[in-house]
């Protein structure tokens, strides 16, 4: 197997570690959120954790197609008793997946492997939405 196919197969491992970390930290998150004004948000997160279980069904499916074999490890979880403090968590894991995505979309496309890179930029598009919903609901404003 060529190093950079190689190479990129170990990164797409780590990607899908941090979606099953995603996936189990969104589900603690909407269980330990408590409160009338998150009501809604509590939706949010298990509709965001419904998301990473497909992304990660994405990535796994991708890495065999390509040659590698799937990670069974899941990266590392943040849970906190102060909702803000979780919301904030969860929003700095989208941003970093947003990062890691948009590395992997150049990366795959340096290698023309430009089918590969549009299941990545779907997923990193979902990602950028998880992030909008999070902003909104810890009210950050950037203007
Ligand atoms: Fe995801
Ligand atoms: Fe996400």
């Amino acid at each position: 197997m060529p190093q950079d196919l190689q190479r990129i197969l170990t990164l797409l491992n780590v990607d899908l570690a941090w979606e099953y970390a995603a996936l189990v930290q969104y589900i603690q998150h909407a269980s330990m959120l408590t409160g009338p004004q998150y009501v809604a948000v509590i939706d949010e997160l298990l509709e965001h954790a419904q998301q990473e279980h497909e992304h990660a069904v994405i990535l796994s499916d991708l890495i065999q197609y390509l040659g590698g074999i799937p990670t069974v490890d899941v990266a590392q979880r943040q849970t906190s008793l102060d909702n803000v403090e979780m919301l904030r968590q969860d929003l700095q894991l989208e941003y970093d997946a947003i990062n890691r995505y948009l590395q992997r979309i150049k990366q795959l496309e340096s290698l023309e492997m430009y089918d590969s890179a549009q299941k990545i930029r779907n997923i990193a598009v979902v990602e950028q939405e998880h992030a909008i919903d999070l902003e909104k609901a810890l009210g950050v404003r950037k203007a």
